[in-house]
């Protein structure tokens, strides 16, 4: 059966929170809980629906880069999520592209995320250290899995730091910590 990509709407909070829960596993409740936390800094969310059913969810909220010249509002990709049952099946291939789209259409320079660099690099994510980026826990994230696209509205000058918003710092989830940051070293080499 075909599914929907559409955006997030109020009415979806409680489908959206159990597909992040699932697919996120033992971590499921603490991101679930990031998005639900994001409050003012979210800027949009993308199910995906068939007959009814929210099976897949993305997560766009801000940050900013800490440029020379200013502090740059840029966007954050996060939570990714789709049912257990229903991954390699495509579906977070859509929700990447519906929100990179979202993104661009916005006007924001930069789209940032930590994240797996073989999944997200085949789906047009650099490697954001290539531009000068630090990520926002300078000593905890691989910089193979810290990851940007670019779009129109950037600026050479937009460089710097990642910031993130309390709600990342309150969750503690910026980065990696060991041991999952040393097994992600090792892995990624
Ligand atoms: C990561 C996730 C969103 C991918 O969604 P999906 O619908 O299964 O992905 P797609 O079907 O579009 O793409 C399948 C590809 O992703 C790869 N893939 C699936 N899960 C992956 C994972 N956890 N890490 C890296 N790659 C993954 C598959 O190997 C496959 O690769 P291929 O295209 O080279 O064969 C999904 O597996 C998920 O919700 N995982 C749990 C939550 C999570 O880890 N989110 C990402 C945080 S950065």
């Amino acid at each position: 059966m075909v599914y929907e990509v559409r955006p997030e709407q109020p009415v979806d909070r409680d489908d959206v929170l159990r597909v992040i829960a699932t697919a996120f596993g033992d971590d499921g409740d603490r991101v679930a809980d990031i998005w639900a936390n994001l409050g003012r800094h979210r800027r949009a969310g993308l199910v995906v629906e068939q007959g009814g059913h929210v099976l897949g969810h993305v997560g766009l909220s801000r940050g900013w880069v800490d440029a020379r010249r200013s502090l740059v509002e840029v966007w954050v990709l996060s939570p990714l999520s789709v049912e257990p049952d229903r991954q390699r099946q495509g579906v977070g291939t859509a929700l990447v592209a519906a929100a990179v789209e979202t993104a661009r259409g916005s006007g924001v320079p930069a789209l940032f995320l930590e994240g797996d660099p073989d999944y997200y690099g085949d789906r047009g994510f650099a490697r954001a250290d290539a531009h000068g980026f630090l990520p926002a826990a300078l000593e905890r994230t691989p910089r193979v899995a810290f990851r940007c696209m670019l779009f129109d509205a950037w600026e050479e000058w937009m460089v710097g730091q990642l910031i993130y918003p309390d709600v990342w710092w309150e969750h503690d989830a910026a980065g990696l910590r060991d041991p999952r940051l040393a097994k992600g070293e090792e892995a990624l080499g």
